[in-house]
């Protein structure tokens, strides 16, 4: 949702910094990409459009001066157009403002500031920033003055950061609710929304809070808090390297992530002491309640079957963004489990917000530091290294490892661990299927609608295959428990409808089977996955993808996802869609 960075460099140029920087940040948003430096006057270069389209038209990295500020947008008020891309400025264009964030009464902030005489170039939310600091400094106040005055006004969330022709050698910052990261190199000075954005240039971050502000300046790096005291912050070492935010040879981000994910589970799975820590600490819960959005939902969604299989513990699990909207019966003995990869997941915010206490809460989380981290009683890191497509894949199996990881711990079953140790190799054999996936990809890529079933553990596997093709192919596709159909989509089957039927051995393998030939029968071309020795599912699938492995049900989810993210992947990229980049979404939702 919007990428923000702001820098002071020394001997150096800012534009080229900034533009590497922003670069790292454009799986936040897409929608166009602007740069402003200062040295005696604010110059900027904007427009809509990826940043390497707009780098080819505009050189975004021609600008002088040894600091500035950048952006990337995902657009939430007024079309993605050249005027209302970041940077925005006042009506002198002596002050740039990027933001990222929604404020929410910009309209009754609007009125007011034309009413005194500003007038405004763009349609956005944030252009009222930019007027509300030339206001409060037109009344003599400096830039860090009249930015706090400036952030008083707004209601909503809010990343920025802010530069004045006045003040040539000061990038100011604030933020609230919206993730926001101070950096400190040598004699160099960065703001960003994220770590991995800045991270060729240190990896010593600072971690600012809601309603906390930075300064940056020639002298260094100051953090205040909203009253204007100077405060002392903890400097993070983060260990991920900038390598692992390349490609790597890999086509797009995605795929490889996809064949990183042997080694983020491997990862994950060395978090074993942590977590036992942390249950040490456990009271007895008698409830479990995740909240989560999106793919981080679906591994909640195994979490229920786990914790209630393994150990008969009540779980529910809320979509996070209804959370405020049931009357949870939180108390001492219930524990919250957010799950989010990034941390910054509004939604998933706000719902631990709402827990208030009443209960305990643990973050599952893999960007240390983050605001989640922050907020929850509990924090386990699920360690698969920084993921940069849009979709995701490596945190999602990675998830899964630290959920499995957590049930067994809280069961004490630890002889399960076992089980666990075999998964990267399966998941290795999984990904030897990409020949196979590419040309079922083939097959398939023109179909208008998907369905994927499953039942039990492969239910949220199949929600998981039908969101990744979703969100990076824009096929229409159901996740459906495969017992459900029966209840009313199979109205929607016939011959034009593949349907993949997620099948491993176990429990539900045979009701599977039965509703597999349902579909069938209803002229539905199926795509079976499940293990080679299944004659029944090889018989009955029109296409099959084969699994050597004959691991039970309950461990199948880390490594049958695979050949769902694989062929999503390939029909992506045989549709000419940039995977890591689909339309309207951005990696991180930091807006309600
Ligand atoms: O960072 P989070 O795990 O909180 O993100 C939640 C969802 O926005 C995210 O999982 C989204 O659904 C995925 N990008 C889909 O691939």
């Amino acid at each position: 949702m919007c990428g923000i960075i702001g820098c002071i460099l020394y001997n150096k140029k800012a534009a080229p910094v900034l533009l590497n920087c922003v670069k790292k940040l454009e799986y936040r948003g897409y929608d166009s990409v602007g740069i402003a430096t200062s040295s005696s006057i604010i110059k900027i270069k904007k427009d809509s459009g990826k940043i390497d389209d707009v780098h080819e038209n505009l050189n975004l990295d021609d600008l002088p001066g040894d600091m500035g500020i950048a952006h990337v947008r995902w657009a939430t008020h007024g079309l993605p157009t050249k005027e209302n891309s970041h940077p925005h400025t006042d009506c002198k264009n002596k002050i740039a403002v990027v933001h990222n964030g929604i404020i929410e009464n910009y309209k009754e902030i609007r009125d007011q500031l034309i009413k005194e005489g500003h007038q405004f170039k763009s349609e956005t939310d944030t252009e009222v920033i930019p007027h509300l600091i030339e206001k409060y400094m037109d009344m003599g106040n400096d830039l860090e003055s009249a930015t706090r005055l400036a952030i008083g006004n707004i209601e909503g969330s809010y990343a920025i950061a802010a530069i004045s022709r006045d003040e040539p050698n000061k990038v100011v910052g604030a933020r609230k609710e919206s993730p926001l990261i101070v950096g400190k190199g040598n004699r160099e000075y960065f703001i960003a929304s994220d770590a991995p954005a800045i991270l060729e240039h240190t990896n010593k971050i600072i971690y600012l809070e809601d309603h906390e502000m930075v300064i940056l300046s020639d002298e260094g790096i100051e953090i205040k808090d909203s009253d204007g005291n100077v405060i002392k912050k903890e400097i993070f070492t983060i260990d991920w390297t900038p390598d692992m935010a390349k490609k790597g040879g890999y086509d797009h981000f995605m795929l490889k992530e996809i064949h990183e994910q042997p080694e983020a589970v491997k990862n994950t799975l060395k978090e074993i002491n942590e977590i036992k820590k942390i249950v040490q600490k456990f009271k007895k819960f008698n409830r479990i309640c995740f909240v989560a959005c999106g793919t981080s939902y679906h591994a909640s969604l195994i979490g229920k079957y786990l914790f209630e299989g393994l150990i008969a513990i009540p779980t529910d699990v809320i979509l996070a963004s209804e959370f405020g909207y049931s009357a949870e019966a939180l108390d001492e003995n219930t524990l919250v489990i957010a799950i989010t990869q990034s941390g910054e997941t509004a939604d998933t915010l706000k719902a631990l917000k709402l827990v208030n206490h009443k209960a305990k809460t643990l973050a599952i989380v893999n960007v240390v530091g983050s605001t989640a981290t922050r907020e929850a009683d509990y924090v386990i890191y699920i360690r698969p290294g920084p993921e940069i497509g849009v979709a995701a894949t490596k945190t999602y199996v990675s998830q899964l490892v630290a959920i499995y990881l957590l049930a067994i711990c809280m069961s004490g079953k630890e002889e399960l661990l076992e089980k666990l140790q075999n998964i990267p190799d399966y998941m290795r054999n999984a990904l030897e299927k990409e020949d196979l996936i590419k040309e079922i990809a083939m097959k398939y890529k023109d179909a208008k609608d998907f369905f994927f079933i499953g039942r039990g553990f492969s239910y949220p596997t199949a929600m998981e295959g039908a969101l990744k093709l979703k969100e990076i192919t824009y096929i229409h596709a159901e996740g459906y428990a495969a017992g459900e159909l029966k209840h009313g989509p199979l109205a929607l089957i016939d011959d034009d409808v593949p349907v993949v039927a997620v099948a491993p051995p176990g429990k539900s393998h045979e009701k599977t089977l039965s509703n597999v030939e349902e579909v069938k029968a209803r002229g539905a071309h199926v795509i079976g996955l499940g293990s080679s020795e299944d004659e029944v599912l090889k018989s009955e699938a029109h296409d099959m993808i084969e699994f050597e492995d004959k691991i039970d049900e309950m461990f199948s989810s880390i490594h049958y996802v695979i050949p769902l993210q694989l062929l999503s992947y390939y029909i992506s990229v045989m549709k000419g869609i940039d995977p890591d980049h689909p339309k309207n979404l951005a990696k991180c939702v930091t807006v309600e």
